[in-house]
């Protein structure tokens, strides 16, 4: 990762005022292709990507804007990626000391989510360490796996058999890339979707979005082992009571959950 293709995207959108900001970054960060925004002189918006948004969707902000390739992603990684701590967790970038007494992550910021800074991961890593400490699954199938630190959570907390899946080519190969940074071995990656996925597994953790989750609800339930557990995240409070209760007609016992900034992760049981 240190060619000019690698580089993000920068998108300079013009004459924005403050309090339009919010909106604008709502709007253009549809997916985990966002990395980061920045305030510039004279109203001007720095977005950053990894995947550029469609044409229309920036065309549909009726603002000036020009897209380059960011001159110095380099430094902006090392300014904006300063590690997180979660629990037990310290999830850093490569160029972070790690920190003593906590389980060390590294993840090399590729894309948008991942880094452990978003609430939906930190719910992920404090249910699978509170979880852990309950149970040792054997065989952990981590779908959506991004950058792949939940995977990487598990295999450092003793997991042995490890399976990721990623639909996204571009975060199987950063998930590929953080599982040597950590030197982790045992996470099979697959590129693709549940379907692809076959066997049963002890714990599954699926931090996608409510829809995704929806769809495959039957999926899920088929991968899990009777009376084995299924970690979720992605969606938001308002929605918890309406997508617990369709994975409760799915067979799922929805055990707890826990709530940040208004994204929920969940835990259930597959009750058979
Ligand atoms: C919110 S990110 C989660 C990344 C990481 N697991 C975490 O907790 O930070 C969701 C990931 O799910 C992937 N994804 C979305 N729908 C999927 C599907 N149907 N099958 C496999 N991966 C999917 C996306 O490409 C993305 O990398």
């Amino acid at each position: 990762m240190t060619g000019k293709e690698d580089r993000p995207w920068q998108i300079t959108i013009r004459n924005t005022g403050e309090d339009e900001i919010e909106e604008l970054v709502e709007k253009l960060s549809p997916d985990a292709g966002w990395a980061y925004q920045e305030r510039e002189n004279e109203g001007e918006l720095l977005l950053y990507y990894y995947r550029l948004p469609p044409d229309e969707l920036l065309k549909s902000i009726g603002k000036e804007f020009e897209v380059s390739k960011s001159p110095s992603w380099e430094e902006k990684f090392r300014e904006t990626f300063r590690g997180v701590e979660v629990g037990r967790f310290f999830v850093r970038p490569p160029w972070i000391e790690e920190k003593k007494g906590l389980t060390d992550i590294v993840i090399y910021p590729a894309s948008g989510f991942g880094t452990g800074e978003h609430e939906t991961t930190q719910g992920m890593l404090l249910m699978i360490e509170k979880l852990l400490n309950k149970t040792k699954p054997r065989k952990v199938l981590d779908v959506g796996t991004g950058s792949g630190i939940l995977a990487i959570a598990c295999s450092k907390l003793g997991v042995p058999e490890i399976t990721a899946i990623d639909k996204d080519e571009l975060a199987t190969s950063n998930a590929k890339e953080n599982l040597k940074l950590n030197s982790v071995h045992n996470v099979r990656l697959i590129l693709g979707t549940p379907e692809a996925v076959k066997g049963e597994f002890d714990l599954i953790l699926a931090n996608i979005d409510f829809f995704t989750l929806v769809e495959n609800i039957k999926n899920l339930k088929r991968l899990v082992r009777k009376g084995g557990y299924l970690i979720i995240s992605g969606f938001l409070e308002e929605d918890r009571e309406t997508l617990l209760d369709m994975f409760k007609r799915a067979g799922f016992k929805p055990l707890e959950h826990m709530c940040l900034n208004q994204w929920v992760c969940a835990l259930l049981r597959n009750a058979g």
